[in-house]
């Protein structure tokens, strides 16, 4: 691979560990991938713009759950994380790593205007011989035609004087067995030798390295994997919905029909869509295929299915209640998890704040319970964790994410009506007919 004199060099210093590598974003994503890094000898040098979460990084408090505060608080007294709030202090940089959110807009187009500000703020410090990846979920294209031009600014020629390329971050927060190590990671590079130094970046890090022939396919891997899984769980919501109707369990027929040992892969219903990825990236796909001109059908189906759910919640409660002669206005009501997913605090887009606007709309006193999360903001109102132990006194408890820390059989037995949405409280239903009602 020729890799000219300053690849060579970076190569050899991201071999030997001796370089510095730059976090611009420390985040659910950049802050495990500095800390992965540090350990590996790195000397790191994290970024946030946020001086509140940099405030905190500096003294060793992890606000970030996979990342334990045991773990980070050793690298940055060290100083081999330091902690800063401006992307100047990237100049002693020889590969940076961009991993800033990528939300949606008010008409939910792609929203990259952190992506430009990271890019146009690391381009003020490139330096010949730098290598520059971004990690951010983002629309095929956006590397070549959003960073490129200005890391190209100040006349440094790509893949001889500097190096860039897109490699999307796959982490699951909260999952205990595939870490960032252990995920294979994708990577594109704008030329053969960009991509050869970003293989090797990664390599130090990962387990397994998959380079791809483009950037524009490294970014298209990762909507396409989070696509898939939305088109799927669109699928078996609507399944849910159609077994409702028929008679039936949703998960007996997934449960039995994953029996099949090949061409068949469970996905189970739930309240909705939540998190920074799947109800956001596939977005991102159909936006660019709108600017020419094509309608992804897929994913606008899937979207509008997902995005139902929490109505589909709210009217099997309404419906709950009045089989108990009560209405949903003036009902107590107790929703159980609002974090988007299993096992972790992150509540972004979760579908239990929708699910908890529209109940109190309808004239409900709603409250949460969530062991992962102390207390919940929604617009300008602040709930304060309710007690699970108080179950019983709410007229019907929502299962809205199935934590594993919760004793869902004591919680039947505390509740007077429990409507659950992720099957939850499989091991009880059939002791407990009537109480329980499911998606
Ligand atoms: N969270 C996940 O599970 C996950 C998984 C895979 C991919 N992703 C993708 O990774 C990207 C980052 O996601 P995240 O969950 O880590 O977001 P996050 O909101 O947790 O963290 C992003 C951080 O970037 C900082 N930031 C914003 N603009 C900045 C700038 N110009 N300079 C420096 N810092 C800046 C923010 O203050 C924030 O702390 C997104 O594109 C997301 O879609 C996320």
């Amino acid at each position: 691979m020729p890799l000219g004199a300053l690849g060579s060099r970076l190569e050899e210093r991201l071999k030997s560990r001796s370089a510095t590598v730059g976090v611009v974003g420390l985040g659910y994503v950049g802050l495990p991938l500095a800390v992965a890094f540090a350990h590996a000898g790195f000397r790191v040098i994290g970024v946030d713009a946020d001086p509140s979460r940099t405030t905190l990084l500096a003294e060793g408090v992890s606000p970030v759950e996979d990342v334990p505060a045991a773990e980070l608080a050793p690298l940055v007294q060290s100083g081999r994380l330091a902690i800063h709030s401006s992307s100047d202090a990237l100049g002693e940089a020889d590969a940076i790593v961009i991993c800033v959110p990528t939300p949606l807009g008010k008409s939910k187009e792609p929203d990259i205007s952190f992506i430009v500000a990271a890019a146009d703020g690391v381009a003020r410090v490139l330096r010949p011989g730098t290598l520059v990846v971004l990690e951010s979920t983002t629309y095929p294209g956006t590397t070549d035609e959003v960073l490129l031009p200005r890391m190209s600014r100040g006349g440094l020629r790509v893949g001889e004087e500097f190096f860039l390329g897109f490699s999307p971050e796959r982490i699951d927060p909260g999952n205990q067995i595939w870490g960032l190590a252990r995920i294979p990671k994708v990577v594109g590079g704008i030329t053969p030798g960009c991509r050869h130094l970003i293989v090797t970046l990664y390599g130090q890090i990962i387990d397994r390295v998959v380079p791809v022939s483009t950037t524009q396919v490294a970014e298209m891997v990762k909507l396409f994997e989070n696509t898939f899984r939305s088109v799927n769980i669109a699928l078996v919501n609507e399944l849910a919905i159609m077994c409702r109707r028929l008679g039936m369990s949703a998960w007996e027929v997934i449960g039995a029909a994953a029996t099949k040992p090949f061409g068949f892969m469970p996905f189970f219903p739930g309240p909705g869509l939540g998190g920074h990825c799947i109800p956001i990236d596939p977005l991102y796909l159909s936006w660019k295929l709108k600017t020419l001109k094509y309608n992804a059908r897929f994913i606008t189906l899937a979207d509008e299915i997902n995005s139902s759910m929490p109505e589909v919640v709210e009217v099997r409660v309404a419906d709950a209640l009045n089989e108990r002669k009560k209405s949903v206005r003036g009902s107590k009501i107790l929703i159980v998890g609002v974090a988007y997913k299993r096992d972790i605090e992150d509540v972004r887009e979760s579908p239990a704040l929708d699910i908890i606007e529209l109940l109190h709309r309808r004239g409900a006193e709603v409250a949460y319970t969530d062991p992962h999360v102390p207390s919940l903001r929604i617009g300008d109102h602040v709930y304060k964790r309710t007690a699970i132990e108080e179950a019983g006194q709410f007229d019907c408890v929502v299962i809205t994410t199935d934590h594993t820390g919760v004793d869902y059989a004591k919680l039947v037995e505390r509740a007077q009506l429990v409507v659950d949405t992720r099957n939850a409280t499989r091991a009880v239903r059939a002791a407990n007919p009537g109480k329980i009602v499911s998606l």
